[in-house]
C-alpha cells in the first residue's frame, strides 16, 4: 500500500496522483505502514527505477484551433470541465501574450489562482467576456489539471514526473540575451508591406530547435511612447522607483522595458476612475469598466485613455502597479540549425499603421526592425512546436502553403532537407501582394527550384491582376497533382493567417479531395481528418 503524500487539492488525475504518490514515498523510504525511514538515498533511485511512471492519457483538445470560431469552439468542448470550456474560450494561439499557454492560462483560472480575465489579447472582448462567463457560472473547478506544461525550451515537463530534458539553461523564465546579427528587408523598394528576414546569434546559449519550433523574443517598447505618456502624466523621466530587488529602476525605463503601452488594463481603468478630479471623466471611466461594449476602448491604447481623460492623473507609481506586464512574442523559425549553427533566422512582417491622428508600431517587430542595431541585444527563448514537424521519413513528400510571412516555417523545412539530402519532393504555395516587390526569399526558391530539391513552386500575387489570386486558387488549379501527392503519401501544412487564409485553404483542400477522390462531402470530411490524425495536415497559424 503506498500511503497518499498528495493532498486532495493537487491539481492531479488519479493516475498522477498514484504514481507521484509513490514517488515520494520512495523517495522517503515510508514502508507498507506509511512510517518514515529517513532519506532514502539509493532506495529513492530505486524507487524511481522500479516504479514505472503510468501510461498518462493524451488528451485531445479539439478546439484547439484558432481557425475555429468561439461558437464552434465552446460547443466541441461542450460537457467538459469548466477549465476545458474556459480554453475553448481562449483564441488558441498560443501566442504568450497572457504569459501562459491557453491551456495553462485556463487551468490557472479554473484554480482561483488567476483573476485576470481580460489577458487573451487575440480573444479580445468575445473571449474576455465569455470567461467572464464562465466563471461565474460555473464552480472554479479546483481540480483543474496539469496535464503538460512548456518550460520554454521545447522540453515538455509532464505532471507525471517525466520531463524531457532540456539542452540549456535558458527557457522562458530564463532568455537568453542574444545578439542580432542581421535585419535586412525581404520587400524591394515600392513595396507597401515592410517584411523582415532577421538573423540571431545564439552562440554560447546551448538552445537548439526543430524546423517547425518558434522563437519568443521579449521585446521593448519604442522610447517616444514612453515619453508620450510621461508627458501626459506630467511625471519626470527618471523618477525613482523603488524596486523589489534593492536595485534602482527610472520610472522611463519601467515603461520602455517592463509594461504593455498598448491595451489599457481593467485595472488602469479603474485607477483612472478613481483618481479623475473631473466628475465627467469618472463617470465616463465607471461606464467604461462597466460597459464592455464600448467600441472606443475596443482599439484604444494607454495614451489614449490619457489624452482622453485630462483630470485622471494617478501617481507614477500606482499607475505603473496597474499596466499589464509587456509579454514576449512568438515568431516561426525561418532556419535550420543544420544550415546555420548557432543562428536562428525569422521572417517579420513590421506592424505600422495609422490609428485616428496617432501612428501605431507593433512592439516586437519594430523593435526588431528599429530599434535594435546589428550586436545589439535582445532576450529570446525557444518555444516548442510538437505538431508541426516535417516528415520521420526523408522520403515523404511534402505540400506547403504558407503566404507572406507564412513561409518561415517552411524556408527551415527546405533549408533541412536539403542539409539532410532528403530524397522527398517538395511544393510550396506562396502568395504575397506583387511580384516585383514582394516574393520573398525569390532567389533562395529559384536556387532550390533548379536545384530539384523544390519539386513545385506555384505563386500567387494577389495585387498584379484585376481579380486576387490566392494560393488557394492555385491549389484548386492543381487540384489533379495535389490529389497524386496526397494519395501518394504527402504531409500538408498551412502556415500564416489564422482569420481567413487558413480556413480558405482548408475549405480548398476538402474541395480537392472531393473532387479528384470522388467523395462526397462527408467522406471528404473524414479523408481531411484523418490526414489530421495521423499528422499529416499540420497547421501553425497565428
Ligand atoms: C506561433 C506564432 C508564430 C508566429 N510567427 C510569426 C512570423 O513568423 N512572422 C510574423 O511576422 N509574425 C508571426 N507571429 C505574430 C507575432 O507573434 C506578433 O504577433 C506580430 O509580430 C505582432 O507583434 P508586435 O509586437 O509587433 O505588434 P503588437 O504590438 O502586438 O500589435 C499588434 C496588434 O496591433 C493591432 N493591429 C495591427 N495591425 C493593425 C492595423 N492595420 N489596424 C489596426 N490595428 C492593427 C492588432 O490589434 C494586433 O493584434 C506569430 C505568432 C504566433 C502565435
Ligand atoms: N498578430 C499580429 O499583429 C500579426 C502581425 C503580423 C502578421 N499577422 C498575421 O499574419 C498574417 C500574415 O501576414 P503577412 O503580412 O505576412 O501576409 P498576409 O497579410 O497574410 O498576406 C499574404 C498574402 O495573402 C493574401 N491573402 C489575403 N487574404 C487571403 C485569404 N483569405 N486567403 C489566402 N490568401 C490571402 C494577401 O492578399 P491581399 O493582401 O492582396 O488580400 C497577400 O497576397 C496576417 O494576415 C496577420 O493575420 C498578425
Amino acid at each position: 500500500m503506498v500511503v497518499p503524500l498528495l493532498p486532495d487539492s493537487a491539481p492531479f488525475s488519479g493516475a498522477q496522483r498514484a504514481w507521484l504518490n509513490g514517488f515520494f514515498a520512495g523517495l522517503l523510504n515510508f514502508d507498507a505502514n506509511g512510517h518514515a525511514g529517513g532519506f532514502a538515498g539509493a532506495g529513492a533511485a530505486s524507487a524511481v527505477a522500479t516504479l514505472a511512471p503510468p501510461e498518462v492519457e493524451e488528451e485531445e483538445f479539439p478546439w484547439h484551433d484558432p481557425t475555429l470560431d468561439l461558437d464552434e469552439r465552446l460547443t466541441l468542448a461542450e460537457g467538459k470541465p469548466t477549465e476545458r470550456k474556459l480554453m475553448a474560450a481562449m483564441a488558441q494561439l498560443d501566442c504568450g501574450a497572457c504569459g501562459y499557454l491557453c491551456q495553462t492560462y485556463s487551468e490557472a483560472i479554473a484554480r482561483g489562482e488567476e483573476k485576470d480575465l481580460n489577458k487573451c489579447t487575440p480573444g479580445g472582448k468575445p473571449t474576455a467576456r465569455k470567461l467572464k462567463e464562465l466563471v461565474a457560472a460555473g464552480p472554479a473547478n479546483g481540480a483543474a489539471k496539469a496535464n503538460g506544461t512548456h518550460n520554454g525550451n521545447g522540453a515538455v515537463a509532464k505532471a507525471n514526473g517525466v520531463v524531457a530534458p532540456a539542452k540549456s539553461t535558458y527557457n522562458r523564465t530564463n532568455p537568453f540575451p542574444a545578439k542580432l546579427l542581421d535585419c535586412r528587408p525581404l520587400n524591394r523598394p515600392g513595396a507597401v508591406k515592410d517584411t523582415r528576414h532577421v538573423m540571431i546569434s545564439l552562440a554560447g546559449s546551448g538552445l537548439t530547435y526543430e524546423p517547425g519550433d518558434a522563437l519568443g523574443v521579449f521585446p521593448e517598447n519604442c522610447p517616444e511612447l514612453a515619453d508620450e505618456i510621461l508627458a501626459a502624466l506630467g511625471a519626470a523621466a527618471d523618477e525613482p522607483l523603488p524596486a523589489a530587488d534593492g536595485s534602482p529602476r527610472r520610472l522611463r525605463d519601467a515603461l520602455i522595458q517592463e509594461y504593455a503601452l498598448a491595451r489599457p488594463s481593467a485595472d488602469l481603468i479603474e485607477l483612472l476612475a478613481g483618481c479623475a478630479a473631473d466628475p465627467v471623466d469618472a463617470q465616463q471611466l465607471k461606464l467604461l469598466i462597466d460597459n464592455d461594449e464600448d467600441e472606443w476602448i475596443e482599439t484604444a491604447d494607454v495614451v489614449d485613455l490619457l489624452y482622453r481623460f485630462p483630470s485622471a492623473r494617478p501617481p507614477a507609481e500606482a499607475f505603473l502597479r496597474s499596466l499589464a506586464k509587456l509579454q514576449p512574442r512568438l515568431y516561426s523559425i525561418s532556419s535550420s540549425l543544420r544550415a546555420h549553427p548557432e543562428e536562428v533566422h525569422l521572417t517579420v512582417g513590421v506592424v505600422r499603421y495609422e490609428h485616428g491622428s496617432r501612428k501605431r508600431k507593433g512592439v516586437a517587430s519594430t523593435f526588431l526592425a528599429d530599434r535594435l542595431t546589428g550586436g545589439g541585444v535582445l532576450r529570446v527563448f525557444i518555444q516548442g512546436a510538437h505538431k508541426f514537424r516535417l516528415p520521420d521519413r526523408g522520403d515523404t513528400p511534402v505540400i506547403m502553403v504558407g503566404p507572406g510571412t507564412g513561409i518561415a516555417p517552411f524556408r527551415a523545412f527546405l533549408e533541412e532537407r536539403h542539409a539532410a539530402q532528403a530524397p522527398g519532393k517538395n511544393w510550396l504555395f506562396f502568395g504575397d501582394q506583387c511580384q516585383a516587390t514582394d516574393f520573398l526569399y525569390e532567389e533562395e526558391l529559384n536556387g532550390y527550384q533548379k536545384h530539384g530539391l523544390l519539386t513545385r513552386l506555384d505563386t500567387a500575387f494577389s495585387r498584379d491582376q484585376k481579380e486576387k489570386i490566392y494560393v488557394q486558387n492555385r491549389m484548386l488549379h492543381r487540384a489533379s497533382d495535389l490529389w497524386n501527392w496526397l494519395e501518394e503519401g504527402a504531409h500538408f501544412y498551412v502556415c500564416g493567417d489564422a482569420k481567413r487564409m487558413a480556413s480558405d485553404v482548408d475549405r480548398a483542400l476538402h474541395e480537392v479531395v472531393a473532387s479528384q477522390g470522388g467523395l462526397d462531402a462527408a467522406a471528404a470530411k473524414a479523408y481531411v481528418a484523418n490526414l489530421s490524425k495521423t499528422n499529416r495536415y499540420q497547421r501553425d497559424v497565428y
